[in-house]
């Protein structure tokens, strides 16, 4: 970003500045810690002269013996230690003081989604939004807005809508990284917030519309979606055939030990949505939610990703998200969401028939992006 848009003179100033700042904090530290020791150092030295020369003046006058006098100065010596020390420790104190207030706050918080009691061995898949609103924050506009629809157990609900609308938050809702604000989610028939949220995430494979690789092999990254021991490499493979990555990794030079970049800045944009896809996929869950994760993927890629997906989702309920409609028109059925309301479901073939928000996003995709001819 910064040679893209000619940063390079601001963020080196802005550096330079921070550099220079620290510098010279360190240096005034450093000089009083120089001052410290020797005025330490000077301090004693001078209370005990100070002892021996009035002390001396009270002998002379005979108010005081000599052994009263080395017995101070001993005394003196004894205690200087203990007192500089206090000061030390004072000033650790104070250190660790800033510190502890930072780990404090994370030590106080307190997660928003609270999990339940119930243990989730098995699910079965059902769905069932009632009068679902969420709102991220207090005092801003509700992003969901009574939305309702059934999801039944082993099929797939398409998700389309503008940007902005509401989709990813309702994935969130799913996988309860948020809470509704008002209404339930009933999974199975029981309320979502009944089982233990860990429990319940493992049955779950979750393509994220960011997609986030991190910096190992890339059969690491793939293998990330099931615990390490169960990982092999049969498995691995087999997931990146489904999700149609297989030939581009066997093109890399390393093949599946390819190490990829940071946040996998070396693939593609496709090329890391599938092998977040081979990630999901590999976990064989009970519940697959692809979050717009074919937006940078050709549609000839698309449509054969898809075709693979069918025995992948056998019996699984799936939730697909989407721009294009040609992603969720095999789907059993699909909600249109709008400004965060639920205004259109069906199947595809009904949605077009309705003459609503479905159709004319249908009318204008197919304009842009005719079917692709897989013959
Ligand atoms: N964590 C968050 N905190 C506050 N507001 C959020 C948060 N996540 C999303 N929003 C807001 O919620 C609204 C819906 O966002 P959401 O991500 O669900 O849209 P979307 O339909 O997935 O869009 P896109 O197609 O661009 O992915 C947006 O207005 C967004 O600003
Ligand atoms: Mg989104």
């Amino acid at each position: 970003m910064i040679k893209a848009y000619v940063r390079e003179a601001d963020y080196l100033n802005f550096y330079k500045k921070q550099t220079e700042a620290y510098s010279t904090r360190s240096m005034e530290l450093v000089k009083v810690n120089a001052l410290f020791m020797p005025t330490l150092l000077m301090l004693v030295g001078l209370s005990t002269i100070l002892t021996i020369y009035l002390g001396s003046i009270e002998v002379i006058n005979g108010r005081l013996s000599l052994g009263n006098i080395a017995e101070f100065v001993i005394y003196v010596n004894m205690l200087t230690w203990p007192v500089a020390s206090l000061g030390w420790v004072i000033t650790i104190v104070q250190r660790a003081a800033a510190s502890q207030k930072r780990i404090s706050e994370f030590l106080k918080e307190v997660p928003d989604i609270v999990s339940g009691a119930e243990p989730c061995d098995t699910i079965k898949g059902h769905y069932e939004f009632v009068n679902v609103s969420l709102g991220y924050e207090a005092n801003r506009p509700l992003v969901l807005k009574e939305v309702s629809f059934k999801i039944p157990a082993g099929s797939s609900l398409g998700i389309v809508g503008r940007t902005g609308s509401g989709k990813s938050s309702l994935v969130n809702l799913l996988l309860r990284l948020a809470d509704p604000v008002e209404g339930t989610i009933l999974l199975d028939g029981k309320n979502l917030k009944t089982y233990q949220t860990d429990s319940y995430r493992q049955h779950i494979g979750l393509v994220p519309q960011d997609v986030f690789l991190f910096s190992d092999t890339i059969s690491a990254n793939i293998g990330f979606g099931i615990p390490g021991k169960e990982v092999t490499d049969a498995l691995i493979e087999q997931a990146a055939r489904n999700a149609e990555v297989y030939s581009n990794i066997m093109e890399f030079p390393d093949k599946f030990n390819t190490r990829i970049g940071e946040r996998g800045i070396t693939l593609s944009g496709g090329q890391k949505q599938r092998v977040s896809i081979a990630r999901a996929i590999i976990r064989n869950p009970d519940v697959l939610i692809f979050d717009d994760c074919l937006s940078a993927v050709d549609t000839i890629t698309e449509e054969k990703i898809l075709k693979n997906l069918t025995e992948v989702m056998k019996n699984k309920t799936t939730v697909f998200v989407s721009h294009r409609v040609a992603t969720v028109k095999f789907c059993n059925k699909i909600i249109v969401l709008d400004e965060g309301r639920l205004v259109e479901e069906g199947t595809h073939e009904e949605l077009l028939q309705r003459d609503g928000m479905y159709r004319q996003m249908f009318e204008k995709q197919l304009m842009e992006n005719p079917e692709p001819d897989l013959s």
